[in-house]
């Protein structure tokens, strides 16, 4: 099967996942709920043709957490904003299994799907089990959180297809709005949650929404290989990475589904100059914002343009990396990539110039899932 065009993705978050980021002079101090701010990065993410913008998440925070952390906006309610200034980019939010609750949850993201007119998807973590408490599951423990999240899944992806395509036909001159027999309940029965259904939202032009999930864990890779099709994955080791998509691909394939379509998208943070030595440069002046004796990581996609974009061809021909997910350490971070290294993955022929899709799956080469019920009435 051919190999897809590379993929991109801009992670937003706010004033940067670190410390110090805030203080630099580029970035709005407020950056983390200041949605001109993110209407800004979403815009520019958009006119270099990214396929999405993705949102991590924590849902309980305490003195000593990152400043982004402290003061920031709902994923989905961020979303609904962003898909009002862009047209084609997708828009995927984490929310915790853990935590929230399975009907809310397929209902935001399919109301997100709809209001975006397809370009939804949502990131399925468990999370670490601190946020219980927040969320009167306090008396859960770490091991309830995959089973929990099993019948999450179950749930979500059942209660999005409870409208068959063509349910609604609403014929001012018949009277008739949609035909009962589409329509579908789920009656679901589980240990953690009990739920009726339908969900009252239809399914959306793409069908439904995007499934992201995240994790390392064997049991992680047991349900993600059922349920996800895109996995994010920790960024910063090719060996780790080639055993870790060849355990998560050989697993799809033995629940019958194609290893083909579970996209693999590592989370980097490239740090990118002119030069090897500009790069450098804008490393250091990172750290200068850091406490005294503390070092910035070396990102794992470092360099001058041409070093970076050879360590991305590589890792996207390797099958590591279908989606290459950015975030931004640095307030240029993201314009530096778009400037530097686009155009040189364009000149490759990795890269996209324009957009081919409108669509989340469209852009992301994701078949069109078929409704369960669907040919049930032939
Ligand atoms: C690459 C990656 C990204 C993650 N992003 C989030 C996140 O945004 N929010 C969150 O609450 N948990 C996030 N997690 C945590 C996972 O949901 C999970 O709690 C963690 O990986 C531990 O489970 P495991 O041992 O099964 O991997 C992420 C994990 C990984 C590996």
């Amino acid at each position: 099967m051919e190999q897809r065009k590379l993929k991109l993705g801009g992670i937003i978050d706010g004033v940067g996942w670190n410390h110090t980021g805030w203080r630099h002079p580029g970035m709005p101090a407020d950056g983390s709920e200041n949605i001109d701010y993110y209407a800004e990065k979403a815009i520019q993410l958009e006119e270099a043709k990214f396929d999405l913008i993705f949102l991590a998440d924590v849902s309980h925070i305490g003195p000593g957490m990152i400043p982004h952390y402290l003061s920031m906006f709902e994923g989905v309610s961020i979303l609904s904003a962003l898909s009002m200034v862009t047209r084609s980019i997708g828009l995927a939010a984490t929310i915790a299994t853990s935590y929230a609750d399975p009907f809310t949850v397929a209902r935001q993201i399919a109301s997100l799907d709809k209001i975006s007119r397809g370009r939804a998807g949502w990131n399925a973590v468990t999370s670490n089990p601190g946020g219980l408490v927040n969320y009167s599951r306090g008396h859960l423990r770490k091991s309830d959180l995959y089973p929990m999240q099993k019948e999450f899944l179950d749930i979500v992806e059942g209660l999005w297809d409870s409208y068959e395509d063509d349910a609604f036909i609403r014929d001012k001159e018949s009277g008739v709005f949609y035909d009962p027999r589409k329509m579908h309940a789920l009656n679901y029965r589980g240990n953690y949650f009990s739920v009726d259904g339908p969900l009252n939202v239809s399914r959306s032009r793409q069908g439904r929404p995007v499934v992201f999930q995240a994790g390392t864990s064997p049991t992680f890779m047991d349900i993600a290989a059922r349920h996800a099709e895109v996995i994010m994955a920790p960024g910063d080791d090719f060996a780790y990475l080639t055993g870790y998509a060849a355990e998560l691909r050989s697993k799809a394939a033995a629940q019958g589904r194609s290893p083909h379509d579970l996209l693999m998208m590592p989370s980097q943070n490239p740090i990118v100059g002119e030069t090897e030595q500009e790069a450098l440069d804008k490393m250091r002046e990172i750290e200068s914002w850091m406490p005294r004796g503390y070092r910035m990581p070396k990102p794992t996609f470092m360099g001058s343009a041409e070093q970076v974009a050879d360590r991305i061809e590589r890792w996207h021909l390797a099958g590591l990396m279908d989606i290459l997910l950015i975030r931004q350490d640095h307030p240029e971070g993201f314009a530096d990539f778009i400037r530097l290294v686009v155009p040189i993955l364009r000149d490759r022929g990795l890269f996209r110039t324009e957009y081919e899709h409108d669509t989340l799956r469209g852009l992301l080469e994701l078949p069109y899932p078929e409704h369960r019920h669907a040919n049930s009435h032939r």
